[in-house]
């Protein structure tokens, strides 16, 4: 805490006394590339995240300073200047923030300086841009005192990534991330947005994280390819069938679904997106039977589903699970959007040292890179750290 205010203090030259937020990055378990079908998604806010320090200012000025970014130096804007800019690259996703409440005619009376740090790895699927733009919400929820609820926060968050910054994501990142809750993962519901804490921990067992360090050139678009598949089959569908989101249908409707879209393509994502459907319902029983093994096996064919018909993997992430798999853990899969960034593994506490030795080995020599392992807890959704 004091370390942050002491950098704050530094990088501003000023000595107003700032506050300090703290926004968790997020992990989901199961329930992959259907939060935008209206599907059940299971994820958990982290403790690993993004700190924003925080101090108004008398003008309408916004002086921002990332210290992960540190290279691009102190960002500076007006209310007036909020228009998207390359070169400002994370200072965007304050700037798409501000532009919306803005817009949106909430009062914004005063800029404010703000310094940025955290311990989340950028560009790795836990979610480090929806743990900013939660927390720029949540920051300007409270001094504006705007009287927003968590979901709305996440709402606007959302609204920002997919208007502002063009990346058409669903809503699990940044509902996760403002409504956490400690030791638990979420099951939500991305259809009504209902959430029900639920304990995600196996007697003996552990999460491990694992980042491939492979970086994620092309994620948006391929993200936004994959999301318009599933809207150009929903449509297809919606001429036989009553349904709002591809998750309303059942694994049994699949091989009329099939003749009905005529496209081994499409058939292929709403395959997909209609048996993740199913698996994530079903681990939300194996975790009730305290089923470690059931659950571990859900994770498996999640990750073969997102392999073979979602296409969302590739070597870098096949290779952490696999390897993973071979040495200890029960079940692996990526975790996230894909397309490189994080896996994740269920592995017997007492195993869990030597699977991360020995993956890092098998991930070395395969790919030259150097796979990084994290063990994160469950924690609360956005908040001032006091
Ligand atoms: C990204 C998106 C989420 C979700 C996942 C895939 O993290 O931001 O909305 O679609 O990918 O499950």
């Amino acid at each position: 805490m004091e370390l942050l205010k002491n950098k704050f203090k530094q990088v501003f030259g000023h000595q107003n006394d700032p506050q300090v937020y703290f926004s968790p990055g997020r992990v989901n378990l199961i329930g992959e590339h259907i939060d935008y079908n209206g599907g059940y998604v299971f994820p958990a806010a982290i403790n690993l995240g993004t700190y924003g320090v925080c101090a108004k200012r008398e003008d309408l000025n916004f002086r921002m300073f990332s210290e992960q970014e540190s290279k691009l130096g102190m960002i500076e804007v007006s209310l007036d200047t909020l228009d998207y800019n390359k070169n400002h690259e994370w200072a965007n996703y304050v700037k798409g923030v501000i532009k919306y409440l803005k817009e949106h005619q909430f009062d914004i009376l005063f800029g404010y300086d703000l310094y940025i740090d955290g311990n989340l790895p950028t560009a790795s699927g836990l979610s480090s841009s929806a743990s900013l733009e939660v927390l720029i919400v949540y920051i300007a929820n409270d001094i504006y005192g705007l009287n927003l609820s968590r979901a709305e926060m996440a709402l606007i968050a959302q609204s920002v990534e997919n208007d502002y910054m063009g990346m058409h994501c669903g809503i699990m990142d940044q509902l996760s991330i403002a409504c956490g809750v400690k030791d638990h993962a979420l099951l939500m519901n991305t259809a009504t947005l209902e959430m029900k804490p639920m304990t995600a921990s196996f007697e003996g067992y552990v999460w491990v994280i694992m980042n491939t360090k492979y970086p994620r050139k092309t994620t948006d678009s391929k993200y936004n390819e994959r999301r318009h598949e599933c809207e150009m089959a929903l449509k297809k569908i919606q001429t036989k069938y009553t349904v709002a989101y591809l998750c309303d249908l059942k694994p049994e409707n699949l091989p009329n679904i099939k003749e009905l879209l005529n496209d081994a393509l499409l058939y292929k994502r709403v395959k997909h997106v209609i048996t993740e459907q199913d698996r994530t319902l079903r681990a939300m029983e194996m975790m009730q039977n305290h089923d470690p093994i059931g659950f571990a096996d859900l994770l498996n064919q999640s990750h073969e589903s997102l392999k073979t018909d979602y296409e969302v993997t590739g070597l870098h992430l096949d290779s952490l699970c696999e390897a993973a798999r071979r040495h200890g853990a029960i079940g692996a899969r990526v975790t996230g959007a894909g397309f490189g960034g994080c896996a994740i593994a269920l592995v017997e506490s007492n195993q869990a040292e030597h699977m991360k030795q020995e993956v890092k080995k098998i991930y070395l020599e395969k790919t030259s890179l150097h796979a990084e392992f994290y063990s994160v807890t469950f924690e609360d959704g956005v908040q001032e750290v006091k």
